[in-house]
């Protein structure tokens, strides 16, 4: 077996590793990263106990009660290291035009002489550990394979849960096949002697992209979408430029299954911007008034998409788990979530209760007569009653408080999940968290108004990344974090689909933009959200299969009118129902505003259809 040794440290690769070119790469980033040991996982369940233990010794993780809440741990961050960093993400693709205007750049010689420095010994005092993991079912042919080495045990047991991550990827990757390298640190060498902390991080961050050379290199942070490479990383960012070449779709979606109660079976795939509602919408419950109908779990997060030969769209779920947000979650809102969450799970940042349990704002919502615990310990450390949440507005668990969580736990899961073929995509839905403005639903007329749609998408911002929330920025396809390449080449890259498509003489997939998060007078939500949207994606499957009422045409698309809908079950008044659904002259004239500055910031290589769509609907919006 091939073991080079540096400076004492031996790249003993475990026999059944073939691959040369992995071999001489793990050599050359342990001589760059100068770790204390190299641990190659096998991902074995004995691997995972293992180094959960270790982590608990080593103070990151906490063991909950396992009478409450059984293989658990709950692990809490640096408080400067809890979201996804944007202005710290680069596409280093060689030209700048590449990368464009929605990405931060840096030219690739420039950006490995930043990072070299940063590197060289960044892994001293600690383990290297090698992750192997493949994206999408074992050996499928629409699967993908990365190697992930970090210097982090919570990101190697977080990719255990999120990805199929073991020995196995070994067999598929054999002697000579191919495999997204990424690099991940937290950036914290420990000298001789040194203590570490329960979170090691930098405040200097880098997320690093290399577009033609689908390399990762993540400096830094230990969290979420920064460290867990597999996910935004490589399924998105890196995976966007390779379905660009190869003419498939790498998106910000889930996909759901929906079976009516003749048994007809229909699958959605539907992009809504981070921490606006894609976990909760691919575990749906439907309410009462939907008997027989039943919503089944693909993914929650990523969808690959790869036309066929007969014009079909098959789409698979590159992942294995959830990392989801858990404010808000609750038996209400999102009943087969809560159940998934009951064994074998990793919180990060949520709140201890006095019994080694978990808490986070939403699950009073599941107490008796709603009562908020007494105690906690909240995400940082410190006591948190009702009182102090009153004065300071505390919150017990960070807002972007997150699970990590096998999809094998959700009692939703649906029985393709695995299935390497992937399902076939019947309808798309864009949705952003828009307090004003955007109706409930809306049908694209066609793929073009639909991508239009899509492409001018605005969404409030969130918790899932750093920086400030709830302000209104134009997320197209719930992507602008997530795009790999040139966003403009993107729309053209979706355009260039539909006609494939069309031409194919295939069905093409409704298109449809939803908006769950309309606000009153009163600033609450109008529309009630979770299991109620069973009722719009009805009205959408209705229509897919041809069965439907006249609804209203109006500037942007098609919307049901209030007696397009069942509301058996609920009430919600033809009132209540105006308010979420009307269109706003003056509102739209502003959003079209916004439109046109996005346009022109996306000016280069800007497809022409867009322009057009915008002054149809400015022609629309006058008449
Ligand atoms: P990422 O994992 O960041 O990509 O997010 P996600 O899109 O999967 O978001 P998730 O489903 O985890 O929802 C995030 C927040 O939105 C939670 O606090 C939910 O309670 C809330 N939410 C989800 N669906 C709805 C809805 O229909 N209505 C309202 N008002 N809130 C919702
Ligand atoms: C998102 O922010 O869209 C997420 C969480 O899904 S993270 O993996 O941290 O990006
Ligand atoms: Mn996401």
């Amino acid at each position: 077996m091939n073991a080079p040794t540096m400076q004492g440290l031996t790249i003993q690769a475990p026999s059944y590793v073939k691959n040369a070119k992995l071999i001489a790469w793990v050599a050359d980033m342990a001589a760059l990263c100068k770790p204390e040991a190299i641990h190659w996982c096998d991902g074995s369940k004995e691997e995972y106990d293992r180094l959960c233990q270790q982590l608990v010794d080593a103070g990151t993780f906490k063991k909950l009660n396992p009478a409450k809440r059984p293989n658990s741990f709950l692990a809490v961050s640096d408080p400067t290291d809890v979201a996804r960093v944007e202005d710290r993400t680069f596409i280093c693709s060689q030209q700048k035009e590449n990368a464009g205007p929605t990405n931060n750049w840096m030219a690739p010689a420039e950006m490995r002489a930043t990072l070299q420095p940063l590197f060289d010994g960044c892994m001293k005092g600690r383990t290297m550990y090698v992750v192997p993991f493949s994206m999408g079912p074992l050996g499928s042919p629409i699967a993908h394979i990365g190697i992930e080495l970090s210097d982090s045990p919570y990101v190697a047991v977080n990719m255990r849960i999120m990805t199929r991550m073991g020995k196995a990827v070994y067999e598929v990757l054999g002697a000579d096949g191919d495999f997204v390298p990424c690099v991940h640190t937290v950036g914290a060498p420990l000298e001789a002697g040194q203590k570490d902390v329960s979170w090691p991080c930098n405040k200097t961050k880098y997320i690093v992209h290399y577009p033609e050379t689908r390399e990762i290199w993540s400096y830094g942070s230990g969290y979420g979408g920064n460290a867990l490479l597999g996910k935004k990383c490589f399924a998105l960012r890196i995976a966007s430029n390779m379905g660009r070449d190869e003419g498939w779709l790498a998106e910000h979606m889930l996909i759901l299954g929906v079976t009516n109660p003749e048994g007809k079976k229909y699958h959605v795939a539907a992009a809504f911007p981070s921490a606006c509602g894609k976990t909760n919408f691919s575990m749906l419950v439907p309410p009462a008034g939907f008997e027989g109908w039943k919503v089944t779990t693909i993914g929650d997060d990523i969808a690959w998409i790869k036309p066929q030969a007969d014009g079909s769209l098959r789409a698979i779920n590159p992942e294995a788990g959830y990392f989801g947000v858990a404010p808000g979650t609750n038996m209400l809102t999102n009943p087969n979530c809560m159940r998934s969450l009951d064994d074998g799970v990793i919180f990060t940042n949520v709140a201890l209760t006095d019994d080694g349990d978990v808490w986070w704002e939403g699950m009073e919502q599941d107490a008796p007569g709603k009562a908020l615990p007494a105690h906690l310990i909240d995400w940082q450390g410190k006591d948190w009653t009702p009182q102090i949440a009153k004065e300071t507005g505390a919150k017990a668990a960070h807002p972007n408080a997150r699970f990590t969580v096998a999809a094998t736990n959700n009692p939703a899961l649906d029985e393709a999940w695995d299935d390497p073929k992937g399902v076939s995509i019947d309808a798309f839905i864009f949705g952003g968290r828009r307090s004003t403005t955007v109706p409930l639903v809306t049908e694209a007329r066609n793929w073009v108004e639909g991508v239009y749609m899509a492409a001018t998408m605005g969404s409030e911002t969130t918790a899932a990344a750093a920086g400030q929330q709830g302000v209104v920025r134009r997320d197209p396809f719930a992507m602008l974090p997530f795009m790999g390449y040139n966003m403009s080449d993107y729309f053209q890259h979706w355009l260039d689909l539909g006609k494939k498509l069309e031409a194919s003489g295939a069905k093409l997939p409704k298109i449809y933009t939803t908006n769950w998060f309309r606000k009153g007078a009163d600033g609450k939500f109008v529309w009630p959200g979770y299991g109620e949207n069973m009722r719009v994606l009805k009205w959408m499957i209705d229509r897919v299969e041809g069965n439907q009422t006249e609804g209203i045409e109006h500037i942007t698309g098609v919307s049901p009118r209030y007696e397009d809908l069942n509301w058996t079950g609920l009430n919600f008044s033809a009132e209540q129902f105006a308010t979420v659904t009307s269109i706003d002259k003056a509102a739209w004239e502003a959003e079209l505003k916004l439109h046109e500055e996005l346009f022109k910031q996306l000016e280069h290589h800007l497809p022409k259809e867009l322009p057009e769509t915008k002054a149809a609907i400015e022609q629309r919006l006058a008449a």
